[in-house]
């Protein structure tokens, strides 16, 4: 694999689970964005968000952009947010990096994350507005973004057998 591919898309829409999953049909390593942020900061998304505020995570995030980016090839599921700013666009871009858009719609995203309270950008009574709202306004961010796009409102198979047949690598 000659550059690294960053799977990018709203919350819930498989970055992680597709992502491990292409990492291991293609054997090359597989980094979760969030993961990475939560390692070097020493604790959790929502603790960084709770005491920091979202202006520190996006700093965390565009530090963890650009080292990733630079780094071997491998699988990168960035966090939901991340390949909103150009400047992460651009980061991957120098770097030869493919950007995959896991498209999908907001009642995909609701099911998914029924019940899950890590998300602090979601975290609020009114959940199904928020995720309409917030997709809606970044969905034309992910779009620009993005060098290729796949449906993923199906299951995480079906996904895989979309992008299987992409010139990821051309
Ligand atoms: C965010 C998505 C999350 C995480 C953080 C912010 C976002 O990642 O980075 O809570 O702005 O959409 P996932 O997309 O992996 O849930």
């Amino acid at each position: 694999m000659q550059h690294s591919v960053a799977l990018c898309g709203f919350m819930g829409c498989g970055k992680t689970t597709v992502g491990k999953a292409l990492a291991k049909k293609w054997d090359v390593p597989f980094v979760d964005m969030d993961d990475y942020i939560e390692a070097e900061a020493g604790m959790r998304v929502s603790e960084i968000f709770d005491r920091f505020g979202e202006a520190r995570f996006r700093t965390l995030e565009r530090e963890a952009c650009k080292t990733l980016a630079a780094g071997k090839p491998c699988i990168i599921a960035t966090g939901g947010g991340a390949l909103t700013f150009p400047e992460n666009v651009q980061t991957f871009r120098d770097h030869r990096c493919r950007i995959l858009l896991l498209d999908v719609q907001p009642q995909t995203v609701l099911r998914r994350l029924e019940g899950d309270a890590t998300r602090p950008l979601l975290n609020r009574p009114d959940k199904e507005e928020a995720v309409k709202e917030l997709l809606a306004k970044r969905l034309p961010l992910y779009q620009v973004a993005a060098d290729f796009t796949v449906d993923a409102n199906g299951e995480a198979p079906e996904t895989i057998a979309r992008i299987e047949m992409l010139p990821l690598w051309e």
